[in-house]
């Protein structure tokens, strides 16, 4: 894929009195990189750098973001185009092949997805043995591994049966995470419907009850719908770069997309929104003191930071976060709910947005911000936050492991590091040894 988008143009590099050149290579967005694959032959250095702040881990057609500019865009189109005119299922197809589907493709699409929602009842029985407070997403990654034993025929030519393996992925997962919940209240199970469109049949499973049918607010399945699909990709994140690595050992999808849900889980990555919640009730519980919490935020002796608040990449807003706000609007109003958290979100944005310790370290809300406040006014419980994360996350995720396993120069990913331990030392027999040294 890099040598269509390799230039004439040449970094040098001098260590001492020699002069190295470095390629540079050019994204079709217009975006530069050297290409330092054979600076340590040629020089014997590596690069460092932890965290990989600056390190590009691979060439990818599938999601293009400016941080500066506030750009989102999967295969070519705004994440604003896709979440006005898209359902998530749509994107879940754009993300995987590359297209939006044709009317035919969607149906089929869909179809495949109504005929593989149920589990099988082998493992449906795996629920009755988790312990009842069992964190969802220990629950979703152990059962997404699971799928390797039940469905093992589709792991031998996974590129030929894609198709298939995506459907039951992104249908199944709905079905775990629905599952999940009902347990986790003690409450019966309830089965996929084929009828009900992909968002609309997840909060059924969820929210329908023998004692009190459910009835589908068609602005809560919007809202659903715009979350799941401005979750749908991120490029190289912390779980999606798992995904990749995992998978480059040529590992299986499903057991791939397993360890991408253990990296989502951390508080630092997925778990963010959930924070949010917790923040803003505690300053709820304070009366609304908001103020309290800026001054926190701002005390370089206090650790605290505003959650929700920031983000890596983006410096200037976050396209998902501004989204995201109208759609918290909507669903509120449709519900008929007046949150006090919403008013003191808003309020603490408003104030956060003109105070200078915020405006000059480029601190916006994130994609973080509001979600909560829509799950929790759909009835989500914020221990299941992570596990929606999940379910907008899955299709990128298949998207990727896709492009690496299908990349003819694919490599095992496997980075090199500065040894900054002891130096070579003589072995010392265990009865001469001094405890710690
Ligand atoms: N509140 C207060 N100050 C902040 C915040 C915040 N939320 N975020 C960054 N800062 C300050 C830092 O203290 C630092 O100040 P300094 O220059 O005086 O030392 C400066 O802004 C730059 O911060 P960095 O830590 O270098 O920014 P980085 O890009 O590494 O961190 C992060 C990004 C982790 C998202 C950070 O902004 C943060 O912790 N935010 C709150 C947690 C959060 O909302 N996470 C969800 C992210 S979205 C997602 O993962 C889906």
């Amino acid at each position: 894929m890099l040598s269509k988008f390799m230039t004439s143009e040449k970094a040098t590099l001098r260590i001492g009195d020699t002069v190295y050149e470095l390629p540079v290579i050019i994204g079709s967005e217009g975006e530069k990189a050297l290409d330092i694959r054979a600076l340590r032959a040629q020089t014997g250095l590596i690069t460092f750098d932890s965290g990989y702040m600056n390190t590009g881990s691979c060439a990818s057609d599938i999601t293009f973001l400016d941080g500066e500019k506030g750009i989102l865009s999967y295969r070519g189109y705004s994440i604003e185009d896709l979440a006005e005119h898209c359902s998530f299922v749509e994107v879940a197809y754009l993300l995987v092949h590359g297209s939006l589907p044709t009317l035919t493709e969607q149906e089929n699409f869909s179809e495949m997805l109504g005929r593989s929602a149920l589990l099988h009842e082998d493992m449906v029985h795996f629920f009755d043995s988790y312990p009842s407070k069992s964190p969802p997403m220990a629950i979703l990654s152990s059962m997404v591994n699971g799928l390797c034993s039940f469905y093992p025929e589709m792991l031998l030519n996974p590129l030929e049966n894609l198709d298939m393996m995506t459907a039951r992925l992104v249908s199944k997962v709905r079905t775990i995470a629905a599952f999940s919940y009902k347990k986790s209240m003690g409450h019966p199970l309830v089965y996929p419907r084929h009828d009900l469109s992909y968002c609309a049949n997840f909060l059924n499973m969820m929210f329908n009850s023998p004692v009190a049918p459910y009835e589908i607010n068609e602005d809560v399945v919007a809202a659903l719908n715009k979350l799941l699909i401005l979750h749908g990709d991120h490029e190289q994140n912390c779980s999606t770069s798992t995904v990749r690595l995992v998978g480059s050992a040529r590992v299986n999808l499903y057991a791939s997309i397993s360890a991408g849900i253990s990296a989502l889980w951390g508080p630092l990555h997925g778990g963010a929104n959930q924070a949010v919640m917790d923040m803003l009730e505690a300053i709820q519980r304070e009366g609304g003191n908001y103020k309290k919490y800026i001054d926190k935020a701002k005390d370089p002796a206090d650790p605290f930071r505003l959650v929700g608040f920031g983000h890596r990449v983006y410096k200037n807003h976050d396209p998902r976060a501004r989204i995201i706000k109208e759609a918290c609007d909507k669903v509120l109003a449709s519900l008929r709910i007046a949150d006090p958290l919403l008013d003191i979100a808003k309020e603490l944005e408003e104030v956060a947005l003109k105070d200078d310790y915020f405006v000059e370290r480029h601190l916006y809300p994130n994609v973080d911000f509001y979600s909560g406040i829509i799950y929790r006014a759909i009835g989500i419980p914020a221990n299941m936050f992570t596990v929606m994360f999940a379910l907008g996350r899955l299709p990128g995720w298949i998207a990727h492991w896709k492009e690496m396993w299908d990349d003819p120069n694919g490599r095992i990913g496997r980075p090199r590091q500065l040894y900054v331990g002891p130096k070579a030392r003589p072995f010392v027999p265990i009865e001469e040894r001094v405890a710690g040294k």
